[in-house]
């Protein structure tokens, strides 16, 4: 099949700087030639053009994200102006032109592999393929839930609240892009690799039938076992499932260079075996691939590995 590589060089959803070279640097990983020898029917490969993305300074927010993200801290959401999503208009306007573009790919047929850039290039991921598809799924693989409306949000980052906007929990919703009608249905989501989420993500998830298969259930059961049930989940009366990739579920000591890290995450290992299952099932119909931080990559770790799981995904095998 044809694949539609969308590059969303976006970071202004994130915690710090550098994700917005996330594409760039996937690509000098290679993704390319490993697609090419996996697609037969080509790949195609593109960018998402943004207006000048410009970050204030704003160092000791920097900071204190990072510590946060590394403690394991609960910071209260009153540490944070409550009720805003830092850089909204561009975070719509680059949701905007990535739904825009992935609609366009799936309606021609083409599997729409969507290169951030920060997890926020998924609200236009999301937004776009629920154009095309009525009853869409979604599996989450991420250290994170990325559930905060922008009341629960510690942070004020966009790429914390994506799937609050998904399913219509924050003040901005998807169906405020475009020509999108639906949101996501909760009992259709399924996240996988969790190991860090803020008290009003608990309460979200319990109270709105979200599925989680935390780091931990991964150890009891297994990634296989897992990711059999997150297909079960995810598919159950939908007609296409949306895999995003957060690359900060794998463990940062193979994969530092993210924006976000959490110890304790998915081996390498896990994560190629959760995409072959996750390919074997015929059912994923588009995907991410973010969080890349080459600010922090300094050899390519994480982009190489990035490279690595997608090879995997397409169908690369060892023998
Ligand atoms: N839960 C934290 C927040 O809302 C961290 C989110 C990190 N998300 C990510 N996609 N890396 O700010
Ligand atoms: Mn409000
Ligand atoms: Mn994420
Ligand atoms: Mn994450």
């Amino acid at each position: 099949d044809k694949i539609s590589v969308i590059r969303v060089p976006f970071g202004l959803g994130g915690a710090i700087a550098g994700t917005e070279q996330g594409p760039t640097s996937i690509l000098a990983a290679g993704l390319l030639d490993e697609l090419k020898h996996l697609a037969p029917h080509g790949v195609s490969c593109d960018e998402v053009r943004l207006e000048q993305p410009h970050r204030d300074a704003d160092s000791e927010d920097t900071n204190s994200e990072t510590v946060y993200a590394n403690s394991g801290l609960n910071l209260s959401p009153r540490s944070r102006q409550d009720g805003i999503i830092k850089y909204e208009p561009q975070v719509r306007a680059m949701s905007e032109r990535t739904a825009d573009r992935v609609a366009r790919a799936a309606l021609y047929g083409s599997f729409p592999l969507v290169l951030g850039g920060d997890h926020s290039v998924a609200i236009g991921t999301l937004a776009g393929m629920s154009r095309v598809y009525d009853k869409l799924g979604v599996i989450w693989v991420d250290a994170h839930g990325d559930l905060n409306t922008e009341h629960t949000s510690p942070s004020g980052n966009a790429n914390g609240m994506v799937l609050a906007i998904a399913t219509g929990l924050a003040a901005f919703k998807q169906t405020d892009i475009g020509q999108t009608r639906r949101l996501l249905r909760n009992r259709n989501i399924v996240l996988v690799g969790i190991r860090q989420l803020d008290d009003g993500e608990k309460t979200l998830i319990r109270s709105h039938g979200i599925h989680c298969f935390t780091i931990m259930d991964i150890d009891r059961l297994g990634i296989q076992e897992v990711i059999e049930r997150a297909l079960l989940l995810a598919g159950n009366d939908s007609d296409g499932i949306h895999l995003s990739l957060d690359m900060d579920a794998l463990d940062p000591g193979e994969a530092p260079g993210v924006g976000t890290p959490v110890h304790g995450g998915l081996t390498f290992r896990e994560a190629r075996l959760a995409m072959e299952g996750l390919a074997a099932s015929r059912a994923i119909a588009s995907m991410d691939i973010v969080g890349v931080n080459p600010l922090k990559d300094k050899e390519s770790r994480t982009s190489g590995l990035a490279v690595a799981l997608a090879a995997a995904f397409m169908g690369k095998r060892i023998l």
